[in-house]
């Protein structure tokens, strides 16, 4: 009930409004938010790549509504690269497409998306597009394929799938045959059980089940997720088909399990941090909230320390 509560709360826009202006908000998410400009971006991707992890950096936003917003928050990322490209630091970028503007026009977040590959490609580096709620599931897909079909943009643009959805096993085999490189997650949105696994034990074998498709297919993925069992899993298999722990990485959200961050990277896996940063913090706040109500309890201790 609760993950269901902080799920409707992410999606309110005036709380949100609100919110994100308020300092008490912004010292809260904080948690789980690198700070609001690209300068504490890079400060926090320098501590953690000197943990000897890998970032994925998120600038964050969702739900753009003018073309002129999607052209801004666009600007951010170039300056990220930029930025990635200038200090060196072990980075890539990962965005969701309402953000770069598919509600309004899906040729815009297109173009918009496609220039951001075209200067990943230059500096030798990266995008990773978000999954978001099923009603975009097609769309984001097909502009992944579509972009990974252009040859200059092949291994530099990658998808994300999410095991509570039936629709996924098809999904990862339709990218793994296009060479495109997978991050798997559980999924983070509300979805009906028309369409998704509504048990975690169900969510969780298909995750499995999942990891080990990508995991035989040879392409660099991600797998994402705290959960030590489905990190055990992976671990498992791929010590008993001889996978290399150089052919893919472990992928956890800032802020989250940084004591198994550190244990993995110990035991010799890659480790990537997901780095949200910017002013657009409550949904992506929420959705943390939604995954562990505990967190209110913490947040709010730490609050008043
Ligand atoms: P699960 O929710 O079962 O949690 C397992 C354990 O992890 C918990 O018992 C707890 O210890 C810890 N944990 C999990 N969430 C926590 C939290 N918020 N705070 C504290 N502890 C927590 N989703 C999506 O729909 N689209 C996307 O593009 C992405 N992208 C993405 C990138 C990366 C790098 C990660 C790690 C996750 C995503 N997600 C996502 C989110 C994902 O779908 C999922 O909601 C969360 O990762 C939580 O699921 P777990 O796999 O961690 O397992």
């Amino acid at each position: 009930m609760l993950r269901a509560l902080f799920i409707t709360l992410s999606e309110s826009r005036s709380i949100r409004a609100v919110a994100e202006k308020s300092r008490i908000g912004q010292r809260m998410s904080s948690r789980f938010v690198a700070g609001m400009t690209v300068a504490d971006a890079v400060a926090t991707t320098r501590a953690v790549n000197e943990l000897g992890m890998t970032v994925t950096l998120d600038n964050l936003g969702e739900n753009t509504t003018n073309v002129e917003e999607a052209k801004q928050s666009a600007a951010v990322y170039h300056e990220m690269l930029d930025e990635i490209a200038r200090v060196d630091l072990k980075a890539n970028i990962s965005l969701k497409l309402t953000h770069m503007g598919i509600d309004i026009d899906e040729q815009l977040a297109c173009d918009i998306v496609n220039g951001l590959v075209e200067h990943a490609t230059r500096i030798d580096n990266f995008v990773r597009v978000d999954m978001e709620g099923s009603d975009y599931t097609d769309r984001t897909l097909a502009l992944v394929h579509a972009l990974h079909a252009r040859p200059k943009n092949k291994n530099r643009v990658g998808a994300v799938i999410q095991s509570y959805l039936y629709r996924s096993e098809k999904d990862v085999e339709k990218l793994c045959a296009d060479g495109i490189r997978i991050r798997l997650c559980k999924g983070a949105y509300k979805e009906p059980a028309s369409i998704a696994f509504q048990d975690k034990k169900d969510v969780d074998a298909n995750y499995v089940r999942l990891t080990k498709i990508m995991l035989e297919s040879g392409i660099y993925h991600g797998i994402a997720t705290h959960d030590e069992k489905m990190i055990n899993a992976t671990i498992e298999f791929a010590r008993a088909e001889n996978i290399s722990p150089g052919s893919f990485e472990f992928q956890m959200l800032h802020g989250i399990r940084r004591d198994l961050q550190k244990k993995l990277v110990d035991e010799g896996w890659r480790q990537r941090v997901y780095v949200p940063f910017g002013p657009e913090w409550y949904p992506y706040f929420m959705r943390r909230l939604a995954e562990r109500p505990a967190n209110v309890l913490f947040i709010l201790r730490n609050l008043f320390r």
